[in-house]
């Protein structure tokens, strides 16, 4: 494992982004602490139904305000107020944006620093997704839409839980332009096309090839990471799919990630066939993630790629990641090193890309 200090990626430890911290169906009434950011943090649900991410330590005298089973105001149920929530402790009160606005039982004027740092969050296809920033300003993009979540025609995806890994996400978002790891991991053979293309805070990578865990014949793949927590890939082939991938840091150097796959059967209502054949496809999806994975929880960190011609556009792909780990007003800089369209050598450019330019 190697910290971001080591990687050079910039100065910033952790990215600035969305990023999955749980499912929806962890968001309830019961606080429940959460690690990520090298961050002790707690999630609830609010009265009014919103989601509310927070650090975990109360400005008073520091207590957790999801690790207590014992306080009354816990026992009693009163931890939740509305959308608010109450310290076990002394019983300081807390709004969704982290702000006490209660001390029970003093008459001064609530101190301005009585205030616990609150994220700004998301639901997302199933998910609890948070805005990470160091420098805590709002977000200056969202998450990709998601209109096939609530079409009944579309199966929505069931989170796999992938667990930890000891690896830097640089590691994971290398895998976005490494066009030569895709024959020995995933079997893909006859490569049509593979381009990358990054724009802003966003990077893509197109290609059409065949792919041995997955399918027998050459499938199409448009994959995109949407700022550098949350990827897409949609996949066409005779079931048409939505991968997600997530993974959000838990320390410097060490992450944790989920995947789930939406398929659009070819029959709606869907018939025996695809009633056998989405969750197979779900699961050799994961499958496919896994042989990534398999690399990924056993190499060492790789500080600076050996490239050579014929691997993707490495250096175009760390020069983007890099636009997360910086001040906002630098993310401009760290586009213009990377924006445009890149093609490998001895691979072919998207047809259909390249005509719409
Ligand atoms: S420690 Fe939280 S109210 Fe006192
Ligand atoms: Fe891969």
């Amino acid at each position: 494992m190697a910290t971001t200090a080591e990687y050079g990626i910039g100065e910033f430890t952790f990215p600035r982004g969305w990023f999955m911290v749980g499912e929806s169906k962890d968001a309830t009434e019961k606080p429940i602490p959460l690690r990520y950011f090298g961050r002790d943090m707690i999630m609830y649900r609010g009265a009014s139904g919103r989601v509310v991410v927070m650090d975990a330590y109360c400005p008073h005298m520091k207590t957790h305000l999801a690790k207590n089973e014992t306080s009354y105001i816990v026992l009693d149920g009163q931890q939740i107020e509305g959308d608010d929530i109450r310290c076990p402790y002394h019983a300081w009160k807390f709004g969704p944006d982290g702000k006490c606005n209660e001390i029970p039982y003093s008459p001064a004027p609530i101190p301005k620093a009585a205030k616990i740092r609150s994220f700004p969050v998301r639901e997302w296809g199933g998910l609890i997704l948070i805005w990470h920033d160091e420098e805590e300003n709002e977000p200056d993009f969202e998450p990709h839409a998601l209109p096939e979540w609530d079409d009944p025609k579309w199966v929505n995806w069931r989170v796999d839980h992938l667990g930890t890994l000891d690896c830097h996400p640089q590691e994971i978002i290398d895998n976005m332009t490494d066009k030569a790891h895709l024959g020995p991991i995933h079997g893909s053979t006859d490569m049509e096309y593979f381009e990358s293309e990054c724009k802003d805070h966003v990077i893509r990578q197109v290609l059409a090839a065949g792919h041995r865990t997955l399918s027998d014949e050459v499938m199409t793949n448009d994959t995109w990471y949407t700022g550098p927590g949350i990827l897409l890939s949609r996949m066409n082939g005779y079931y048409s799919s939505l991968m997600m991938i997530c993974h959000t840091p838990i320390e410097d150097g060490s992450l944790r990630a989920w995947h789930g796959l939406m398929v659009e059967p070819p029959n709606y209502p869907m018939n025996d066939e695809d009633k056998a054949a989405v969750p197979a496809f779900q699961e050799g999806s994961k499958m496919a993630l896994l042989q990534d994975f398999d690399v990924w929880a056993n190499k060492a960190p790789c500080l600076s790629i050996m490239q050579v011609v014929g691997d993707g556009p490495f250096g175009k792909a760390r020069a983007w990641y890099k636009q997360f780990y910086n001040p906002r007003k630098d993310a401009k800089k760290y586009q213009a090193k990377s924006n445009g369209h890149w093609v490998t050598k001895g691979t072919k450019r998207d047809p259909w890309v390249e005509a719409a330019e």
